[in-house]
């Protein structure tokens, strides 16, 4: 509402002189749809928006996660991102994403049971995992993986059926990590180990991936608590590519495991989840301090991008990348340094000083650090994207059952604007030129 008490915007169209006034919802918003009575003629289409990479249309109203890049904010559910990361643990979180409210006790008691009983998975899948190469991505067997399991609940397709949506998110939750296990242990040649329901949700994950040849393997406590903040770190980030993925799929109503799939899919490429491995590609490229200077001036004249840098949305120092750049600090007194953190913390320093990044906005990203810190743990850089892409499934199912919840939604289908050949005539393959 602005200061005379109006909310609603004018708008002439200069082709007609026709005036018409729409409304401006909350949040300084209008329905594209108001554009639509916008025509020249009377049997015309309408006006429509035009925004390739949806730089400015919001798809959705959300309750979930609130980020303001400008000053740098994350907050679930309104609660700061920094006392999320601090106090809380990750199963806390993602009930928390997915209810709305922290849970009391007894519901986390509950939520944390129901998540350790539904780790294991049908034995057949360990023969899926079989049937890949040694050298399979792990991101594409973990993609393969969590579509297949959609054949073994065939029942997720009932996704009007709330009891039935709970199991299928408390399943996604819980074999996610034993899925990303397997892909790991298929990858370098070891039996798989299986889900042990006295660890925590990253000690059991730890366990999986690192066990061998003893039955009182203990996940480190520190680098357990470690990776279980980098989870609560990366478990929502409201609207960007993959979680629009899941919400485009599932209002098609497919079943949650197929819609997953699909954003561990988009999560895969390098400008989203598979930035930290490019970013730790890009570090070990660089291979010195000295050859820094020399990077950037690629950087500055596109020949090279600064992997894990930038944002869509931050548009000032994404706040998880500081809480990240201290928990690595923890990290590193268990593990030993890993040499490419000097690389890492010198090219964020000159970067943040020159002006192309300056004035293009460009500070470190939540991947520019993370994957130093995977490193030092141990992990393969195959299994960075899969290491985001275990806790952000909690954001893709809270904000799928939203979407499915939300009665202003229905199958997403954009418009395009056709600048194709006009009508034309088939020509016979003898007579083309
Ligand atoms: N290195 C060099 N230049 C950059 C970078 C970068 N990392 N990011 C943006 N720019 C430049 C870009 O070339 C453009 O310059 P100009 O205006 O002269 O053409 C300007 O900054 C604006 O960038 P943009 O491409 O319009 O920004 P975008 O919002 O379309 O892209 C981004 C966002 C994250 C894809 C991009 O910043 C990028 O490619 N960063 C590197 C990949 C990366 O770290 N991705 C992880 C994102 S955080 C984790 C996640 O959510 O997935």
């Amino acid at each position: 509402m602005g200061d005379n008490g109006k909310s609603t915007l004018s708008i002439r169209d200069n082709r007609t002189g026709r005036d018409y006034e729409i409304d401006v919802l909350d949040g300084d918003i209008v329905r594209a749809m108001d554009l639509r009575q916008i025509k020249v003629h009377d049997g015309d289409f309408g006006m429509m928006a035009y925004d390739p990479a949806y730089m400015n249309t919001a798809s959705t109203r959300s309750t979930i996660t609130y980020i303001d890049g400008g000053k740098g904010i994350l907050r679930y559910r309104g609660y700061p991102i920094e006392q999320l990361a601090e106090r809380s643990s990750h199963l806390e979180v993602a009930y928390l994403l997915l209810k709305g409210e922290l849970p009391t006790q007894s519901e986390l008691d509950t939520f944390v049971h129901d998540v350790t009983f539904h780790t294991y998975v049908h034995e057949n899948v360990t023969k899926l995992f079989d049937a890949f190469r040694y050298d399979a991505h792990a991101m594409g067997m973990m993609i393969s993986a969590v579509a297949a399991l959609s054949t073994f609940y065939p029942e997720a397709k009932y996704i009007d059926d709330p009891a039935i949506r709970w199991i299928q998110i408390v399943r996604l939750l819980a074999k996610m990590p034993t899925l990303a296990a397997f892909a790991y242990r298929h990858h370098r040649g070891l039996p798989y180990v299986y889900p042990e329901n006295e660890l925590s949700y990253t000690g059991n994950f730890l366990n999986m991936l690192y066990r061998i040849g003893t039955s009182d393997f203990k996940p480190n406590p520190v680098l357990e608590r470690a990776l279980d903040v980098l989870f609560i770190l990366h478990a929502d980030h409201e609207q960007n590519c993959s979680t629009t993925t899941m919400r485009v799929i599932g209002s098609s109503h497919a079943d949650p495991f197929s819609a997953l799939a699909g954003s561990m899919a988009a999560l895969y490429g390098p400008l989203h989840g598979g930035a930290n491995e490019a970013v730790l590609r890009m570090l070990s490229r660089i291979g010195s301090v000295d050859n820094i200077p020399g990077f950037l001036e690629k950087v500055k004249s596109r020949e090279e991008r600064l992997m894990g840098f930038g944002h869509r949305v931050y548009k000032a120092y994404d706040p998880r990348a500081s809480i990240i750049k201290r928990t690595a600090d923890e990290v590193f007194e268990v593990t030993g340094r890993n040499p490419l953190l000097d690389i890492a913390l010198e090219l964020e320093r000159i970067a943040l000083n020159e002006e192309y990044f300056i004035e293009r906005n460009l500070y470190p990203n939540v991947d520019f650090y993370s994957g130093i810190i995977y490193q030092a743990m141990g992990f393969p850089v195959e299994l960075f994207p899969v290491l985001f892409a275990i806790p952000r499934t909690v954001g893709w199912l809270a904000q799928w059952e939203e979407m499915l919840l939300d009665g202003e939604q229905k199958i997403a289908r954009p418009r395009q604007v056709y600048e194709g050949s006009a009508e034309r005539d088939f020509v016979p393959v003898d007579a083309r030129g």
